[in-house]
């Protein structure tokens, strides 16, 4: 069923845990996820950004994602992960996604605030809650790259209030030293000004860049307002691990399905791992 509204948001944010946010855009991996959320029995965010739609398609992807996200007995939210563009936006709103981001965190300031106020007037008109990013992360969304985080372009805690009373969202990308995909080593992220930042803003705070975050720093950021958790490159990973296992004995065979089906496999254990740590909390 389609998980509505911010109420699971703000209910993470309060418990001192998160709801996750994976990022899918192929069949196996919606399906991995659906499972695992059906097997957790907390609420997930089934996500995907315009890289993504160039990949398997918009309209394939949004009507996989929906479809399965509804038919499905687990809460799962249909989110638009990192978006520049207003038509897109509207475009999954129309098709009925729950929650989108707008992610102007690339322009100057006070265009990032024109953008985003208007992202977010389309999203609560459709009855959709948005995300927003201020500061820019380092790393690719698609490839672990292994940038490491540019101190100059962490979120500012007086700004970010500023942007979010300004704007109306509903939940805040943050940038505290978090990097999108892998690293070659361990990142640290800057738990005093999350902490400030929570201070600050009144909306839930959501952490991209989540894979290969050790236990320590991601257990520190649910302390911190951190209610919503974007993970991709540990599900890929999972994924191609397990393809990459299986070929020795599908390739003779050219056996396709059951390679597929255990990557499926593999994604909806790394899937439920991550769902019940993130909702045990930091307790
Ligand atoms: P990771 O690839 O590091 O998990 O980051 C995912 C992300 O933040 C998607 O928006």
């Amino acid at each position: 069923m389609l998980l509505q509204g911010t109420g699971a948001l703000r209910a993470a944010a309060e418990a001192g845990t998160a709801i996750p946010g994976f990022v899918a855009y192929n069949l196996e991996t919606v399906q991995a996820v659906v499972a695992s959320a059906e097997t957790a029995g907390t609420p997930v965010l089934l996500q995907a950004g315009s890289s993504a739609f160039k990949h398997a398609g918009r309209d394939a992807l949004m009507s996989l994602t929906l479809g399965a996200a509804r038919r499905s007995t687990a809460a799962l939210g249909v989110h638009l992960d990192h978006s520049r563009d207003l038509a897109e936006i509207t475009a999954c709103l129309e098709a009925g996604y729950t929650s989108v981001m707008i992610d102007g965190s690339h322009l100057p300031y006070e265009e990032n605030v024109a953008l985003t106020r208007e992202a977010a007037r389309r999203a609560h008109d459709a009855g959709a809650w948005i995300e927003a990013e201020l500061g820019a992360l380092a790393g690719d969304e698609d490839v672990s790259t292994g940038a490491a985080a540019a101190a100059g372009s962490m979120t500012d805690p007086a700004q970010a209030a500023e942007f979010t009373e300004a704007t109306g969202v509903d939940a805040l990308a943050v940038a505290v030293g978090n990097v999108h995909g892998f690293t070659a080593t361990p990142v640290r992220l800057d738990l005093d000004r999350l902490a400030e930042i929570h201070k600050s803003v009144p909306v839930p705070l959501v952490l991209h860049g989540a894979s290969g975050l050790p236990e320590e720093q991601l257990l520190g950021a649910l302390e911190r307002g951190v209610a919503k958790v974007n993970v991709n490159a540990e599900l890929r990973r999972a994924y191609l691990r397990a393809v990459a296992d299986a070929l020795p004995t599908a390739l003779p065979g050219s056996d396709t399905v059951a390679t597929w089906a255990a990557g499926r496999e593999a994604v909806t254990a790394a899937a439920l791992d991550i769902t019940r740590r993130l909702s045990r909390g930091a307790r």
